[in-house]
């Protein structure tokens, strides 16, 4: 069927087009109430099928022959060492890991918060939950105590599941200490901390609190899928909002596995027993998506890969991978591609390998930038594909759909609407804007299967801040247009989100964070261009009034910079602080937030006729020497 005709489908009539696509997976009892309306208004998808995540994605493919065919590969080169599991030994491993969660009083519902690095143990913890149809929670682990705590208190886990260190490269980072600290630091205290130790570090433990993994393991039974309904949790995913507070996506069961089967075929054109590897950290959606749950869901073999694009140890890392592995497609974030780039422009490393398996490349998380486009397609001759999409529907809302037709490629542009989303770009008032004219990109309602139906815990929030801005849509806090072609251009947040080496993070809770150090009086952050990060955030910031016993600025500075390490964690990159007299603000007090990234990034901007101060922007432009 050609992309147009099947996008009408999932438009014209929705509930026929995902029945249809509801029957690729493995039901327990298959859904007969495809979409209903829930008690706050909100569409749900399968509501009374009944399934586990953990059966479509192990055990039924175990029962249909698959049980010797491996599942997943795990290569570290950071501890250098590779282990594969068939279905069947990654079925018996998360069994076994369901059991002894089990053992540890995790029932349907409950939640069980993962701060794990990149290691096998992370993805039979995540399917173990599903197994058992507990609601995992994976918290990155470049996020520092604090941010853990926010999440402890917010999903009330029963079980927190840790090891004992991550490695990044060469450094050994000590997890432990972070899980104790986060504990201490909640209001919610978990009754049991489970803790994988790694031969790289000892983790210290806790009496009475804390269990040795591979003890637990000794002493547990294997556990069976537990049956859950359609709309039941899968997990919980913490993103960042505009505010310090994180918003706990929600994830459906059915709606989920059902996307996500779909996807595998339609969008990156796998088919079952072929090798599939997102190049990402199961902390993320990405790494949720495509590196767990579809490519087992889809039958595929999945690469877990603790490691880096360069540096582990060079820039030639991920063809290496492709070729041992016989990778199919390639699924990560461009800012990869452009460190790698960096130190192999001319694709030597590359050409070490025999990368005749690969056969697509597939980037998101951050906008395919055509000078990295153009390097891909000219060094890897396969299509390169951009697609757009976000935490909160798990899966890509624009794309290529390389499976069902391959439609060419704009650079800039990541294609057309997945079929299921329909997109529409909103003037401030929730006019639809014509062909060409930028604005704010929307889904009108109902958001197919695997978007999010709600903040955890907080329904009100979730209508607050997607559903309430332009009644029937969507608003998906990224801004840009369809061209004359119906190609989609994203162009960027419109909100106060930023993207740092394909991590999105808020510069609302930067701000914040700086806000506490004493000697602020207030600050703005924004996110400025990086060549390779894409965006890097920078701090302006206006000190109270000093006396002699004041620090001098570069302490600050240092200060400002150790804080935000400290309360989110190294991932946010937080490198650069300016202090300045006075903040550019309109004369009602907002700060001119866009103007400073403007000036930070040597573009043109026009000073608003509302600016209270205009010599404000002198100083900052002298500052930054513009
Ligand atoms: N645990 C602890 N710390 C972590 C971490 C983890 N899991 N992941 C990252 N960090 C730390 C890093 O060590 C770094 O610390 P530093 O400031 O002390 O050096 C900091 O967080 C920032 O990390 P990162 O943004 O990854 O920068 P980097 O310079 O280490 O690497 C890239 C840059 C481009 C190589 C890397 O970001 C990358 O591979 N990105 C693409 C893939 C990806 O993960 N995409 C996400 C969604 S698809
Ligand atoms: P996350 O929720 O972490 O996946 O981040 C989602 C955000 O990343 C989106 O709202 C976009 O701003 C950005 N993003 C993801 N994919 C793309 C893409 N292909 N092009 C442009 N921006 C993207």
């Amino acid at each position: 069927m050609s992309y147009q005709q099947e996008y009408q489908a999932s438009i014209e009539d929705p509930q026929a087009f995902w029945a249809d696509k509801a029957k690729l997976v493995s039901w327990y009892k298959e859904p007969e109430n495809i979409l209903s309306v829930d008690e706050n208004g909100i569409h749900r998808w399968f509501a009374d099928g009944e399934m586990n995540t953990c059966y479509m994605a192990l055990d039924y493919h175990i029962e249909n022959g698959r049980g010797d065919q491996l599942a997943l590969i795990y290569d570290s080169p950071v501890t250098d060492q590779k282990k594969t599991f068939t279905y069947t030994q990654l079925r018996d491993e998360v069994a076994l890991c369901a059991g002894m969660l089990k053992q540890y009083g995790v029932e349907k519902g409950d939640r069980v918060i993962l701060y794990l690095p990149m290691i096998p143990e992370a993805v039979i913890a995540m399917l173990a939950c599903a197994r058992l149809g507990a609601i995992h929670s994976v918290v990155f682990g470049g996020f520092a105590p604090p941010e853990l705590a926010v999440r402890l208190d917010d999903a009330t886990p029963k079980v927190v599941l840790t090891a004992s260190c991550g490695i990044e490269i060469t450094r050994v980072i000590e997890y432990k200490p972070l899980v104790d600290e986060a504990i201490r630091l909640a209001s919610h205290k978990p009754q049991t901390c489970i803790v994988y130790q790694r031969p790289q570090a000892s983790a210290a433990m806790q009496a009475g609190r804390d269990i040795d993994w591979q003890e637990a393991l000794q002493s547990a039974q294997p556990a069976d899928c537990v049956p859950v309904k359609g709309t039941d949790l899968l997990y919980i995913l913490y993103t960042s909002g505009t505010t310090g507070k994180p918003k706990g996506v929600v994830r459906e069961n059915g709606g989920h596995a059902v996307a996500l089967k779909y996807s595998m075929d339609a969008i990156y054109d796998m088919q079952p027993g072929e090798v599939f590897w997102a190049a990402s950290d199961v902390g993320w959606v990405v790494g949720h998506s495509y590196i767990v749950y579809a490519p087992l869901l889809h039958g595929c073999t999945t690469v877990l890969y603790e490691g880096k694009p360069i540096m582990t140890p060079d820039a030639g890392a991920f063809w290496r991978v492709i070729s041992e592995y016989n990778v199919k497609a390639l699924f990560t974030a461009p800012t990869a591609f452009r460190a790698i780039k960096k130190e192999d422009p001319e694709g030597k490393l590359a050409a070490k390998y025999d990368l005749s398996c690969l056969k697509t490349i597939f980037a998101a998380g951050e906008r395919l930038d055509p000078p990295t486009y153009d390097w891909l397609c000219d060094t890897f001759k396969v299509p390169v594909l951009d697609h757009w999409w976000q935490t909160e529907t798990g899966w890509a809302i624009a794309a290529n759909m390389h499976g069902l037709e391959s439609m060419p490629v704009k650079p800039g542009s990541s294609t057309v609407p997945v079929p299921g989303f329909k997109i529409a770009i909103l003037d401030d008032k929730g006019k639809q804007l014509d062909a060409n004219t930028q604005g704010y990109i929307s889904i009108e309602l109902p958001l197919p299967p695997s978007c999010l139906t709600s903040i955890w815990g907080d329904v009100e929030r979730f209508k607050k801040s997607y559903l309430e801005t332009y009644p029937g849509y969507f608003v998906t806090g990224d801004g840009g247009y369809f061209d004359e072609d119906g190609y989609l251009f994203i162009m960027g947040r419109v909100d106060d989100v930023i993207n740092v080496a394909g991590h999105r993070l808020s510069t609302g809770e930067m701000e914040e964070v700086l806000g506490r150090h004493p000697m602020v009086a207030e600050c703005a952050v924004i996110g400025r261009y990086d060549d390779l990060k894409g965006q890097m955030p920078m701090g302006f910031v206006v000190l109270k009034n000093t006396d002699d016993d004041s620090p001098d600025n570069a302490q600050i500075v240092s200060e400002l910079i150790s804080l935000v390490r400290q309360e989110i964690g190294a991932v946010a990159a937080f490198k650069e602080a300016l202090i300045v007299a006075r903040l550019p603000k309109t004369r009602s007090g907002k700060i001119l937030r866009k103007t400073l990234r403007c000036i930070a990034d040597g573009e043109p901007y026009t000073v608003p006729s509302t600016i209270d101060d205009p010599a404000s922007l002198d100083e900052i432009k002298a500052q930054l020497g513009k």
